[in-house]
């Protein structure tokens, strides 16, 4: 949801609009994929809500770049020492690397997928820049099928690949660091971690009415009365700072929030995720009730 203004993603990025047309087909069909009935399981696992508790993208994007860039390293081997041992490696790891890279790309596109604006282009010339990378790994892999004197010509392309992908990481890392993308919204968060009275009384709750209170910090903390038991979380999603108190109920027990902004899901009594894009759980308080006044205390 970020546009910075102090990135040099942004001084090349903010006035690439051709961007937005590749955005809007990819953000149909990954949109469409999660509207069929039952693909909320995939996605929470390619966010990495679960089981990770953790975003899964950057972990596997290591293994593709990492395996990637060995393979350049041991092929530039085999340019020097025309062993065929160094050769079959290098062909083994491209292979392997390609095979990781497809997790990383399903990942990414679901990530991207709750983005916006200027974000939401930046991760579209990333996106971009990758598939130019895999089709050229594609043609190296082919190339090396095709036989041992198409190797040199394989490896010249692998290189190119190579060079793209390396591109594209910067502004996969520019998600990330200039942007903000999946990082988690509470990790500057001052919930008060001792017993805090807050300007809330217990009658004035309602059952399954949430409502947002300040703590003395600023901290927002979302309060809730469940079936006569009043609990307490952070407010602001930790996918995006979307405000947990506009949300709606849902799940079996209605027990779950789900966030206005991209439908993340909170268990308001544990204040655990369990739904992305969230990957991290809400901050979790401890309530009592003091002089008919709500006090709460992060645990
Ligand atoms: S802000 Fe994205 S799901 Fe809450």
């Amino acid at each position: 949801m970020s546009a910075p203004r102090n990135t040099a993603g942004h001084a090349l990025v903010h006035g690439w609009k051709w961007l937005d047309g590749f955005a809007s087909f990819f953000g149909a069909v990954v949109g469409g994929f999660y509207k069929i009935p039952g693909t909320r399981p995939i996605k929470t696992l390619l966010h990495g809500t679960w089981p990770l508790g953790h975003p899964l993208h950057p972990m596997i994007t290591d293994l593709t770049i990492g395996g990637y860039t060995a393979t350049v390293a041991v092929d530039v081997l085999y340019l020097i020492t025309r062993e065929p041992g160094v050769g079959h490696a290098a062909d083994v790891l491209i292979v392997a690397s390609f095979l990781t890279s497809l997790l990383s790309i399903v990942s990414g596109l679901t990530d991207w997928n709750s983005t916006y604006s200027e974000e939401r282009r930046t991760g579209m010339l990333h996106g971009l820049l990758m598939v130019v990378a895999s089709l050229g790994f594609i043609a190296s892999i082919w190339l090396r099928v095709a036989g041992a004197e198409q190797r040199d010509l394989a490896i010249a392309v692998g290189i190119v690949a190579w060079l793209v992908l390396i591109v594209s990481s910067y502004f996969g890392g520019e998600m990330v660091f200039g942007y903000g993308t999946e990082v988690n919204r509470q990790a500057w968060a001052t919930p008060p971690t001792k017993w805090e009275r807050l300007d809330l009384s217990e009658s004035s709750l309602d059952d399954r009415k949430p409502v947002v209170v300040k703590a003395k910090s600023g901290y927002p903390v979302f309060v809730v009365k469940l079936d006569g038991t009043v609990y307490a979380m952070g407010n602001t999603c930790t996918h995006a700072g979307g405000p947990l108190n506009e949300g709606k109920w849902v799940g079996g027990d209605r027990c779950e929030i789900e966030c206005p902004w991209h439908a993340s899901r909170f268990c308001v009594k544990d204040a655990k995720v369990h739904g992305g894009p969230a990957t991290f759980s809400e901050v979790r308080f401890e309530v009592r009730a003091a002089e008919g006044r709500i006090e709460v205390r992060a645990r």
